[in-house]
């Protein structure tokens, strides 16, 4: 018996990295899953390893968070597949492409349309079904960021809007039975941290470098744990939210970051 049997959790950017490893920590506690995310053919392919793995049903939506038109429709062709959604996991994020006092107008626009905006988005698309049945599960992936602060503002901004926007929704929802909490995830090697370090080695964002003594020397004099976290550890958290040990909070921003913010 799983957690989660019977559930179904959708999850934005679940293609790869801390998406994927929230889908597939929610799939072992036996929650069925609907991937949503840009990159389709990662989507699939990640569709069909959790289906494959743990046996239980998995799809995959090419889904922009960004657009209206993309949302409703593939929540709604979510609906018509799984019947129902129980869990939503807003994941989908994306970094600016410029560090410090380089940043641009555009890189504010990107974080706040994907990061924030996104949030917004999908929630506001999910909520009339929860509101329907009086039941629902939110997590947003916000970030250390968040409240820290650091060198990419826009980013940072960002993710400060993913905890307030949490409490906020947290509060307008709780009365349909609707929890909304947040993970602040600290450092971790996916595809988006190779383009933060890509950045402020002064490369190219899209040309992913591998820059990995840098990361590993930021997380060791960073975090009491010294230890780098993993999409595991966002997805275990992620199921906890999502879970009934969690009934009763709602509103919060847990830091799963080797205790580099203490709060
Ligand atoms: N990696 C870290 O150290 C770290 C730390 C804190 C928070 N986060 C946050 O965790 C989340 C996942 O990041 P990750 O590190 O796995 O990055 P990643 O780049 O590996 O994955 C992000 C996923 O989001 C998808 N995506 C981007 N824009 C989208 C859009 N408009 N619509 C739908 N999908 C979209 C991408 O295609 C990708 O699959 C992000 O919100 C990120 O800000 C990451």
């Amino acid at each position: 018996m799983g957690r989660l049997d019977d559930k179904v959790a959708l999850v934005t950017g679940a293609a790869r990295g801390i998406g994927k490893g929230i889908a597939t920590e929610l799939a072992k506690e036996g929650a069925d899953i609907v991937i949503c995310d840009l990159l389709i053919d990662d989507a699939f392919r990640t569709a069909g390893e959790l289906q494959n793995k743990h046996g239980v049903t998995a799809i995959a939506l090419e889904m922009d968070v960004t657009s209206d038109d993309s949302v409703a429709a593939q929540v709604r062709e979510a609906l018509s597949q799984m019947g129902k959604i129980d869990i939503l996991v807003n994941n989908a994020g994306v970094p600016p492409d410029n560090f410090g006092a380089d940043e641009t107008e555009a890189d504010w626009d990107r974080c706040y349309e994907v990061n924030l905006k996104g949030i917004w988005k999908v929630t506001t698309a999910v909520v009339p079904h929860f509101k329907e049945r009086n039941e629902g599960k939110i997590v947003n992936i916000a970030s250390i960021a968040g409240r820290l602060g650091g060198g990419m503002s826009s980013y940072s901004a960002s993710k400060a809007g993913a905890i307030s926007i949490t409490q906020s929704q947290a509060a307008e929802y709780g009365r349909f039975n609707v929890n909304v909490n947040a993970i602040c995830p600290g450092l971790l090697w996916t595809d988006l941290w190779r383009q933060i370090e890509g950045m402020f080695a002064g490369d190219h964002t899209e040309e992913v470098v591998d820059r990995r003594e840098r990361f590993e020397a930021v997380v060791a004099s960073n975090m009491p744990l010294a230890r780098e976290q993993t999409p595991e550890d966002i997805g275990k958290a992620a199921v906890f939210f999502a879970s009934d040990d969690a009934k009763n909070i709602t509103g919060q921003s847990l830091n799963v970051d080797g205790g580099m913010r203490m709060n």
